[in-house]
């Protein structure tokens, strides 16, 4: 029977103290492949996806300053496009509880220029390594299902940001149009792990990120998660029939 310590690891019951390290595992293991993936997952849908993100965000094009934090932040992708958008002085901490991915993130910055404006730093989103009131924007994208205690996580994205900033989640969400519903369930669940396992080698990293989608909370209640976190203007827009929703709080 499942405790109020127990959660979920994809459609396994699993101690919450052992959630991390599973997820640390299928991300250690796709790290190096991780990008390709999206890719070839989402048939390039992630770019428009990361894109409504950015113009949410809205770094300015002046040179006045900006600091994001993008929390599991992984490989960078995010922090590019807002570094890339944004003027000079917008700068974008990348958190990650993961070296490997935040290694592939390190030599891509390398690679794009970005590596004095984009910084690579390990910390868990449960508990950030900044102090109070030091972002005026945090985003998470498509990292707050793998995090074990998300009221945690929600709480510490408050903590930091300045007051009249702007928390923004990026997340799986759940199709509510009849036929596409069915035709989700079926690309998820019977092709995305067979492509994982010809692409990184890990069939059973994907069926855990699949199943973790269905697991994460339908959109309303995760709006009011964010709102318990202390969040005002709470909002969200689903995208691409409800695959995925952005939501936004506002600290006031
Ligand atoms: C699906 S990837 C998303 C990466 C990136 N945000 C993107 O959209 O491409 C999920 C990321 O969440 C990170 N993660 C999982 N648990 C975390 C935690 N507790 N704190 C910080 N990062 C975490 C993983 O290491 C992984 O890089």
């Amino acid at each position: 029977m499942a405790t109020r310590d127990d959660t979920h690891f994809g459609e396994r019951t699993v101690p919450l103290a052992e959630k991390q390290g599973l997820v640390d595992g299928v991300f250690h293991s796709v790290a190096r492949r991780y990008d390709l993936m999206n890719d070839l997952m989402s048939a390039g849908l992630h770019r428009a996806w990361k894109d409504a993100l950015v113009t949410a965000v809205n770094p300015p094009r002046s040179d006045k300053g900006f600091a994001l934090l993008d929390l599991a932040g992984g490989t960078g992708d995010v922090a590019f496009r807002v570094a890339e958008a944004g003027g000079e002085n917008t700068r974008v901490t990348v958190c990650d509880i993961n070296e490997e991915m935040l290694s592939v993130g390190r030599e891509r910055a390398a690679e794009r220029g970005l590596d004095g404006i984009v910084s690579f730093e390990q910390g868990n989103a449960e508990e950030v390594p900044y102090p109070d009131r030091s972002f005026d924007c945090v985003t998470i994208a498509f990292g707050i299902r793998n995090v074990p205690r998300i009221e945690r996580a929600l709480a510490e994205a408050y903590r930091v940001l300045k007051i009249g900033g702007r928390f923004l989640c990026l997340e799986f969400s759940s199709v509510d149009v009849p036929g596409l519903d069915k035709l989700y369930e079926l690309y998820s669940f019977q092709v995305i792990p067979r492509v994982g396992e010809a692409v990184t080698g890990d069939r059973e990293a994907y069926q855990y990120l699949v199943e973790s989608i269905r697991k994460f909370p339908k959109p309303k209640a995760f709006a009011a998660m964010i709102e318990a976190a202390g969040f005002r203007r709470v909002s969200f827009k689903a995208m691409t029939g409800g695959v995925v929703a952005l939501h936004s709080g506002w600290k006031l």
